[in-house]
């Protein structure tokens, strides 16, 4: 029984110690993006001689600035801050300029007086600063799908080198789609297919928790009708022009036969009265039967010849 409770104890206090070490959650949330400054703040408005504010950093704990009965010391910041560093003296805070992302990391200030200890962490991220997406055309090949009447215009928004990040498509002010990531240094790109004649708005956004950057889409500069529709357009033209060249040629090649055939037979009275009946059919009068008659037997005449 004794043995158990002091196996209980010991767990607890071991339990403790990690927690003290390692478990400690941060009591602020920094976030900066790189090359921005960054104060963390006591609460401390004005100091007594005998305050002690010690501010440490990383894993390890490294000291790297102190104020006690008024006096600063930096200890070897500068090794790891270089000049960017400074203590305010009237109240202990720590301000970080032209931030890295080497800076991120777990800040732990310790203010030890006369009128009580107190302990915080801070949580300083640095991100990155973002670049700005780029839109761009995916619609390359001049495929079999360019013959459906559906064709829509295949976009493309990438970033490349980002961390932390979502990028996201926007119609309006309505999110499409969107994608994560996480690690450090990568590349993105998200689709997008849109109407050639659409007359929304489209925006491809890219954020991480403190920033944002927009691209806007240009439908008019990126979705022209595609190379594809272009050689259709050629193709259809072109096939045309040459039905009609062909038709052309035939019918004047007939004509010449014809003109070639017709002085040998002398019958100039019946090519008259063919004229005459061409006219006659295209008026839509009330003829009598009887010239009807006449101009059918002289165009059947004409036939016979
Ligand atoms: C506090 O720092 C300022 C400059 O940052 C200096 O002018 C001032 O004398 C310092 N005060 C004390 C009490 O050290
Ligand atoms: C500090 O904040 C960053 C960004 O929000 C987070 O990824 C990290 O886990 C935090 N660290 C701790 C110890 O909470
Ligand atoms: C991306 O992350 C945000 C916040 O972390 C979350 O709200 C959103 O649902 C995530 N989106 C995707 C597509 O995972
Ligand atoms: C771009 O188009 C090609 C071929 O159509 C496709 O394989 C590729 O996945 C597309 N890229 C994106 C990012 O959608
Ligand atoms: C981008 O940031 C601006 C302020 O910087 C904010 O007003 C806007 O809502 C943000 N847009 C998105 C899509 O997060």
């Amino acid at each position: 029984m004794r043995t158990i409770i002091s196996k209980t104890t010991f767990l607890c206090l071991f339990l403790l110690v990690m927690d003290g070490v390692f478990g400690a959650a941060p009591d602020v949330m920094k976030s900066v993006t790189e090359g921005d400054s960054v104060t963390l703040n006591t609460d401390v408005t004005e100091l007594q001689r005998d305050d002690q504010i010690l501010w440490m950093f990383g894993p390890k704990e490294t000291r790297i600035a102190e104020i006690y009965k008024l006096v600063i010391d930096m200890f070897n910041s500068h090794e790891i801050f270089g000049d960017r560093l400074k203590l305010d003296n009237q109240t202990g805070s720590l301000t970080i300029r032209n931030t890295r992302s080497t800076d991120s990391g777990l800040y732990k200030r310790q203010i030890r007086s006369n009128r009580g200890n107190s302990d915080k962490i801070f949580n300083v991220t640095v991100y990155a600063p973002l670049p700005v997406p780029v839109i761009s055309s995916n619609s390359s090949q001049c495929s079999s799908s360019s013959s459906s009447s559906e064709q829509k215009c295949s976009l493309v928004c990438s970033v490349v080198n980002v961390g932390h990040v979502t990028l996201s498509w926007y119609k309006g002010n309505s999110l499409l789609s969107s994608i994560n990531v996480s690690d450090l240094s990568i590349s993105l790109s998200l689709p997008l297919e849109v109407e050639y004649q659409d007359k929304n708005s489209y925006s491809c956004v890219l954020n991480n928790p403190i920033s944002n950057q927009t691209q806007h889409l240009d439908i008019t500069q990126l979705c022209k009708i595609s190379e594809c529709s272009s050689w259709l357009v050629v193709i259809i033209c072109g096939c045309s022009a040459v039905v009609l060249a062909m038709i052309a040629i035939v019918m004047f090649i007939l004509y010449r036969k014809y003109r070639k055939s017709r002085p040998k037979a002398e019958t100039v009275p019946t090519d008259e009265s063919e004229v005459v009946y061409a006219e006659t059919t295209f008026v839509p009068n009330e003829k009598n039967k009887k010239a009807n008659g006449t101009e059918e037997t002289i165009y059947s005449a004409v036939k016979k010849h």
